[in-house]
């Protein structure tokens, strides 16, 4: 669900046309709906609910202040991987006893800053880092609380780049290992409270299948930690998809009924409550890309178009750096005209790029859309997540101003970035 829509051929976000957005803040934009942002959440609690779970926002997803503290006013916790997100946290008002730390490389800092700041569990993903924190858990003379990161080694049927639960990539710890590690931990690791187990096995995963062959394969084992190190929660991970394409039809009410290939929250409680809740543990998931994907697209104006003869191209002001997705993996984002005015009559193939000098700087190729003119303003959808979080300064460009609407007001939750800002620290 999302609250983008038509209106007389115009783009709204909940009850702002966003052409009006862009005019007074300028391009290139990213606007967040609030209220996607918190009916998501909504959707994901109610459909669990019977599981009681403890959701923690994969804010590697969205990072934005004015998004995560949306989350924690209504009592999301987080999903870190590094300090400077355990220092968004906090500004953002979450709380750290509700923040699971995960990551294959925490640093010493990071580690005594999430043990001082009382975060409910570490992820642990290798016996090393087990041991670092056991060890700088016993200097600061605390306890610190461990779950283990288990490779199940399901593929999750998802893009190379953001498969994770096989043995082909660098997450979590061997499936066949976890029992000794739990025993080697519990009996020579004493700073270490082992509080729970954790797995993830990828993302964008837009079907129940992938995530019920890993939690089946892992009950047994979950039941034997449970038994013997009295471990208290199973984090299940983070995974769930969202539309792509077609994306502007899947704010409608009745569109997940209309599309019953596509996975809804309650497609994926029904799938995974029966597993869990006899488990007797707190359940714990990991969404990013499910609560703010859909809530979020990047404006851009058309600069030039200019046709090469093999291919007719339309320059944005967007580039690669500020939504790298399609670059990175070829992704797909909806590309919607702001205006009905704009972009009216035949579709011919075109390639929407941006200005970086790379041919990788592209948004889409030989896609059919509507004859765009310079001047003309685009979206690109569902660029909520993994979306401003990956952006960069290549090419020295000022990132984004980030805009958040609610209702009918639009809010700026980042400004854009100035020429100073990219040069501070620097010296001559
Ligand atoms: N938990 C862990 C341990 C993760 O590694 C991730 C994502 C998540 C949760 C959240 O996954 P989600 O619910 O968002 O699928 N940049 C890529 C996605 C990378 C995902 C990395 N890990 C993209 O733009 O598609």
């Amino acid at each position: 669900m999302h609250h983008f829509s038509l209106q007389g051929g115009d783009l709204f976000v909940e009850g702002c046309r966003i052409s009006d957005i862009a005019r007074e803040h300028g391009t290139p934009l990213y606007v967040y709906s609030a209220a996607t942002i918190t009916d998501n959440y909504d959707a994901l609690a109610t459909a669990l609910a019977p599981l009681d779970p403890m959701i923690c926002f994969a804010m590697k997803a969205n990072s934005t202040l004015g998004v995560l503290s949306l989350l924690a006013r209504r009592g999301c916790g987080f999903d870190l991987v590094s300090g400077g997100e355990l220092f968004r946290v906090k500004q953002a008002g979450g709380a750290p006893h509700r923040c699971t730390f995960a990551g294959v490389g925490k640093t010493r800092a990071e580690i005594e800053a999430a043990i001082l700041a009382g975060v409910y569990s570490f992820n642990a993903e290798s016996v090393a880092e087990l041991e670092a924190i056991n060890h700088i858990s016993g200097e600061m003379k605390q306890r610190a609380p461990v779950a283990i990161r288990v490779n199940p080694n399901v593929d999750a049927g998802t893009h190379a780049k953001i498969t994770t639960g096989t043995y082909e990539n660098k997450f979590g710890i061997a499936f066949e290992e976890i029992a000794s590690l739990y025993e080697y931990a519990a009996t020579s690791l004493k700073n270490l409270e082992l509080r729970g187990v954790q797995m993830h096995i990828g993302s964008q995963i837009t079907e129940t299948g992938p995530f019920v062959k890993a939690i089946q394969k892992m009950l047994p084992l979950v039941s034997e930690l449970k038994r013997k190190h009295n471990i208290q929660f199973f984090d299940i991970g983070g995974g769930m998809g969202i539309v792509y394409k077609d994306a502007l039809a899947s704010g409608k009410p009745d569109w997940w009924k209309a599309n019953p290939q596509q996975m809804t929250p309650a497609m994926y409680a029904a799938a995974i409550i029966p597993l869990l809740k006899d488990l007797g543990l707190k359940i714990l998931i990991e969404p990013g890309r499910f609560l703010t994907g859909n809530a979020g697209v990047l404006v851009t104006d058309v600069l030039y178009v200019k046709n090469t003869g093999a291919k007719n191209f339309v320059i944005v002001d967007a580039a690669m750096n500020d939504l790298i997705r399609p670059a990175f993996y070829d992704s797909y984002h909806e590309i919607i005209p702001l205006v009905a005015s704009e972009g009216k009559g035949k579709l011919v193939p075109t390639d929407v790029v941006g200005p970086v000098c790379e041919s990788g700087d592209y948004f889409t190729k030989d896609r059919l859309l509507p004859v765009l003119k310079a001047g003309d303003k685009i979206a690109l959808m569902s660029a909520g997540a993994y979306g401003f979080v990956m952006s960069s300064n290549y090419n020295t460009r000022p990132r984004p101003a980030e805009i958040l609407v609610k209702g009918n007001k639009a809010t700026i939750v980042r400004k854009r970035e100035k020429f100073e800002d990219l040069v501070r620290g620097e010296t001559v």
